[in-house]
This record gives structure tokens, C-alpha cells and sequence, in this order.
């Protein structure tokens, strides 16, 4: 897909899934903003890539970044992408406030946030076809009860992102869901921090379950994107987008 002259946003660009994301709309001609806080894998990127700093969780933030993008896009938005996240797992008989408030202010609250501050910009823009994408997790659609925070603020991403396709009117807006997906979220957590080997032993010991015996490259995930911002996709809307290698057929 061409999308010169598109003007788009990527939070989470910094890394994995949404840095995948950026560099697909650069090869394709766009101009991006992309959010994060290390910028160290973006280096490779070029011109058309607008590094912004902003902590997703501030709501303060969020605000000024919006004003950023507004002004640096001349008030238009073609597209935007919302891949910032961290996996917080919680068992179901721990829950304390504040996990609870990390992960509805990193997992709900700026797809929320982002995306009602930006509708003038996006319904402004010059392609006449702005689609949001949230960046969800297969987790929306299974009961894990040792990772139930995750799970409920990804489900409830998922019914956002349809309430949003049935209000705003002439904006497409999509969830895709991640099944395991090859990228540095597994080594965030510091608390159970893995070698590259034990990292590898895991992917492989879950590539015997999934269906297509694999997990999955980011690139994948961004080529999604790619075709729901195509005309080809022109018609859907609303729609939470699986891309698991067969994973949720167990459940
Ligand atoms: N990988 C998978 O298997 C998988 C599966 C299902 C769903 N997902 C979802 O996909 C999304 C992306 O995950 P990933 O695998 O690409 O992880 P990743 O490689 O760890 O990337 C996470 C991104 O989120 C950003 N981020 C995290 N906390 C932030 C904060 N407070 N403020 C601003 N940015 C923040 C990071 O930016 P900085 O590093 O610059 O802070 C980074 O760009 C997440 O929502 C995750 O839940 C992933």
C-alpha cells in the first residue's frame, strides 16, 4: 500500500510490535510521530520518523503530546496506532491498588485518552479514511486467572474499540489481538528477568502448541495493519483482529 503523504501516530513505537508498525508506514511513505521514552531502536528510521517523548500513563502528558501532533500535522491524522503496553500479571486472589492502577493507566486508560483528543485531527485528514488500531492481546478472549488484569483491561479495549466504530462515524477503528509474538516484552519484567536462551526455550516449548508451530515476528502484525489501512479493507470496521497461529482454537 502506498501511503505517501498519510500522517500518522504510533505509541509504543519504540519497540516490538509498534516499532514494526512505524517502519512499515515509513517503507510505504508516511510520515510518523512516534511515542515512547528510549528511542535507542529507532535510530535506524530516518527523517520521516518524528521522535515524541511522553509517558502514556501521565494524562498531562497525553494532552501536550496531542497538541504536539496537531500542530506538527497541521491539525490532520490519517492514522493511529496504540501498541504501548507491558504484560502486568496478577493472579486472581492478589490484587493490589497499585497494580490496578498501572494496568488500567497502561493497558486502557490512553487508548481511551489519545484516541478522544485526536477525533477532529483524524476526522480532518486528507485520505478520508482515518482508522484507529489498539494494539489488544489474544489474552482479551481466554480466562487466565493468574493474569486477570491484563486480560480485563485488554477485553475491555476490544469493546472500545467497537463503541468507537459505532460513535464516530466515518473513522474505522479495529483491535488486532496478538497471540506470542517474538519481541523485547518478555524480557521487561525485572522481576523475572530471562537470558536470550531461556527466552528461546520458552518460544519453543509454545511453538508445540500453537497450531501453525510458531511464534510470530512483529513484521506480521505490522503487514496487518498495512491491509486494515488499505482501501481493500475499506469495509470493515469495529472488528477485533486475531492473529494467534491458531492458539485460540484450544479454547
Ligand atoms: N509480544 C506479544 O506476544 C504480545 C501479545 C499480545 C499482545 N501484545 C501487546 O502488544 C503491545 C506491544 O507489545 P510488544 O510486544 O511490542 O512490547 P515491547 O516490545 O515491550 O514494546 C512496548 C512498547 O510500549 C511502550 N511503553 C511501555 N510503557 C510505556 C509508558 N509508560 N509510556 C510510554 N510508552 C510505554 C514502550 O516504550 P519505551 O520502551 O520507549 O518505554 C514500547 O515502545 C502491548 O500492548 C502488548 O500488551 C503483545
Amino acid at each position: 500500500m502506498n501511503f505517501q503523504n498519510y500522517k500518522v501516530l504510533v505509541a509504543g513505537s519504540t519497540s516490538g510490535i509498534g516499532l514494526a508498525i512505524a517502519k512499515m508506514f515509513i517503507e510505504h511513505g508516511a510520515t510518523v510521530i512516534g511515542l515512547g521514552r528510549n528511542f535507542e531502536r529507532t535510530k535506524e528510521l530516518g527523517k520521516q520518523y518524528i521522535p515524541c517523548k511522553c509517558d502514556v500513563t501521565d494524562a498531562d502528558q497525553i494532552t501536550a503530546t496531542v497538541e504536539f501532533v496537531k500542530k506538527t500535522f497541521d491539525n490532520k491524522l490519517d492514522v493511529f496506532v496504540d501498541s504501548a503496553g507491558l504484560g502486568v500479571k496478577q493472579p486472581v486472589d492478589d490484587v493490589p491498588v497499585e497494580r490496578f492502577d498501572l494496568a488500567i493507566n497502561l493497558l486502557l486508560r490512553h487508548h481511551i485518552l489519545f484516541t478522544s483528543q485526536l477525533v477532529d485531527a483524524l476526522r480532518s485528514c486528507d485520505s478520508k479514511d482515518p482508522v484507529v488500531v489498539h494494539i489488544s492481546s489474544a489474552a482479551s478472549r481466554s480466562i487466565e486467572s493468574d493474569n486477570i488484569l491484563y486480560g480485563l483491561c485488554k477485553t475491555a479495549c476490544n469493546l472500545y474499540a467497537k463503541q468507537l466504530a459505532k460513535g464516530l462515524h466515518g473513522v474505522r477503528s479495529f483491535t488486532i489481538s496478538p497471540g506470542t509474538i517474538a519481541t523485547p516484552i518478555f524480557d521487561r519484567d525485572k522481576n523475572a528477568h530471562r537470558t536470550p536462551e531461556q527466552i528461546q526455550a520458552m518460544f519453543d516449548q509454545l511453538s508445540k502448541a500453537i497450531p501453525c508451530q510458531r511464534v510470530a515476528d512483529p513484521s506480521e502484525v505490522a503487514d496487518l495493519v498495512e491491509f486494515l489501512c488499505s482501501p481493500d479493507a475499506s469495509y470493515m470496521t469495529g472488528t477485533d483482529c486475531l492473529i494467534d497461529g491458531g492458539i485460540m482454537t484450544q479454547f
